[in-house]
């Protein structure tokens, strides 16, 4: 019997990644080990890089979920994609900011985002590259998109950082842990300690148990201090950071294209969230097949909060420094 269409199978979801480096193709692998996505498109300037980049992803397809690798030069290879991650943009050195990548990384966002709105305009788009926040922001202005569509991957890869070291600490699962960072993905973030919980207990009541001691203040600010360092000291020893962050975009790709309804603290443009407005900044937001579907008004302390609005503030600067 001939092999003939079936249209009744679901629909083959695309997933275009803009930019081929450490992040951008660790984030192909990511996505392709985790079966994400039955195409993965990768785009990049460097005509070796992305064409080498598809064949080695390609060459290991036979251990993976079934899936096609594409990478080209031609912005059009991310023509119809579902969700765009844009990776590409300025490299953080050690002793750099991500803050010190905004004006680099902005006239990128202005020069290629453009043309893959106009090949891939329904695609749900997230944004990567840092400052990701201020980035964000710019990326609404310059594409005109709507903000469910558009958003940053935030503070999803910071969260897991936190949830890591709180695993650590308690000797609970790190599946068991919930604990959001929110605000800037960044130096002014900052830990939602009165919303966590271990297993079912409420993070500030955790007293401690096999061993390990509880959770003070004194170890709650170390381990936030920790936080906001990992990615220096990553950067620092390596170059860049790649794994963790490919693995949190691969989070967030799943939640649009299986349309999950995963709470995860992606970066989106806040308007009247406690009172904040005009700004990019993660909250523990609802992402789905159309995006960021809603943002969870979760209690927070009164430190909790001015810290949100330092955060909002520190951010709004910065993007009204390069015009946004
Ligand atoms: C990270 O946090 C550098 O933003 C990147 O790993």
């Amino acid at each position: 019997m001939a092999l003939t269409a079936r249209p009744h199978l679901r629909r083959r979801s695309k997933l275009a990644i803009v930019g081929a480096g450490a992040v951008g193709s660790t984030m192909a692998y990511a996505a392709l080990m985790r079966g994400a996505a039955r195409t993965v498109a990768l785009y990049d300037i460097n005509t070796a890089k992305v064409e080498a980049e598809a064949l080695d992803l390609g060459h290991g397809i036979q251990f993976m979920s079934m899936a096609e690798v594409v990478g080209s030069d031609d912005i059009a290879v991310c023509a119809g994609a579902d969700v765009v991650m844009f990776t590409a943009g300025a490299k953080q050195k050690p002793g750099q900011t991500r803050i010190d990548l905004a004006e680099a990384t902005i006239g990128l966002v202005r020069k290629v985002l453009p043309s893959v709105v106009e090949v891939a305009p329904d695609a749900v788009f997230v944004m990567v590259t840092n400052p990701v926040d201020v980035v964000t922001y710019a990326a609404l202005k310059i594409s005109g998109l709507p903000p469910s569509q558009l958003f940053g991957s935030g503070t999803v890869l910071d969260s897991s950082r936190l949830r890591y070291l709180l695993a650590q600490h308690t000797g609970v699962a790190v599946q068991n842990v919930h604990a959001y960072i929110a605000g800037e993905h960044g130096d002014s973030e900052l830990p939602l300690w009165s919303s966590a919980s271990i297993g079912a207990i409420p993070l500030l009541d955790w007293e401690g148990r096999g061993g390990t001691g509880p959770l003070t203040a004194t170890v709650r600010d170390e381990i936030a201090r920790e936080v906001v360092e990992s990615a220096y000291r990553i950067i620092e020893g390596k170059g860049a950071t790649n794994y963790a962050v490919a693995l949190a975009g691969s989070r967030i790709i799943e939640a649009v294209l299986k349309d999950e309804r995963r709470v995860l603290p992606v970066s989106s443009l806040l308007d009247g969230y406690y009172g904040i407005d005009d700004v990019c900044l993660s909250v523990p937001s609802i992402v789905g097949a159309a995006g960021v579907l809603d943002r969870l008004p979760v209690p927070m302390s009164v430190d909790e909060l001015s810290g949100l609005r330092a955060s909002a503030a520190a951010v709004r600067d910065v993007a009204r420094q390069f015009g946004y």
